[in-house]
């Protein structure tokens, strides 16, 4: 019996591997849900997804006064990474998670420096023309975090555009986001869906 539902499962393993290769099926698999009041659901599982670098802008260096002082672990949804191989943009349903972590100390056994702390917020952006066909790009941002409580909301609202998308549209490295401090980003870019770009030489 025991065979018979593990021959079962590969075989469904194996289609689902298959029909998420095939050309254009990947488009379909979304990572992310709005709720039926157009707010984004908070998405879960991240941790698991392409984890793409954690940009730091320390008030230290920033006459103690830095807009995000913390770290921002950044990662992205698995297939809109595989879509980025293949085609260099980002596809419809793209999403992107920034992690904050606390700058936690600044000592440690190997010299000074600056080391990550406790999860401190949650942010997101989504590439969806259809929830936001108005938004430039088509790019809509969010936050989960409660400063005061320390917990995470269930749901985050769409900021302005003028809030954050206007800053992304201006400044990031490839459309709307900021590839220049991704360098697992900028390794995937263009190298097709079969490439490995952690296995070549060039890394
Ligand atoms: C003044 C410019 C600026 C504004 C305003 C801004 N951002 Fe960003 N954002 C950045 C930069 C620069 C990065 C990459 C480096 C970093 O994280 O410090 C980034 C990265 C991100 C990322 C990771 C994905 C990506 O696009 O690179 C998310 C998610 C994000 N910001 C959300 C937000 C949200 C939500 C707001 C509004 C509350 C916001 N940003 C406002 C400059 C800005």
């Amino acid at each position: 019996m025991k065979t018979i539902k593990l021959v079962i499962l590969s075989v469904f393993a194996m289609t689902m591997v298959t029909s998420c290769n095939q050309e254009g099926n990947y488009e379909k698999v979304s990572y992310f849900t709005m709720d039926a009041n157009g707010e984004l659901v908070r998405p879960t599982d991240f941790r698991s997804w392409v984890y793409v670098g954690t940009p730091l802008t320390p008030n230290d260096m920033n006459n103690g006064k830095a807009a995000f002082p913390e770290f921002h672990n950044v990662y992205i949804d698995p297939m809109s990474y595989t879509h980025y191989k293949k085609t260099g943009t980002w596809r419809e349903g793209t999403i992107l998670i920034k992690e904050l972590v606390s700058v936690g100390g600044k000592i440690a056994a190997s010299g000074n420096g600056y080391f990550m702390g406790d999860f401190i917020g949650l942010e997101a952006t989504i590439k969806s023309k259809e929830h936001f066909p108005n938004e430039p790009g088509n790019w809509a941002y969010f936050s989960f975090t409660n400063p005061k409580s320390g917990t995470l909301a269930n749901t985050g609202k769409a900021f302005a555009t003028a809030q954050c998308n206007s800053c992304h549209d201006s400044s990031a490295g490839d459309d709307f986001v900021f590839t220049q401090h991704y360098p697992v980003l900028r390794a995937a870019k263009n190298v097709g869906m079969d490439v490995v770009p952690e296995n070549t030489s060039k890394r």
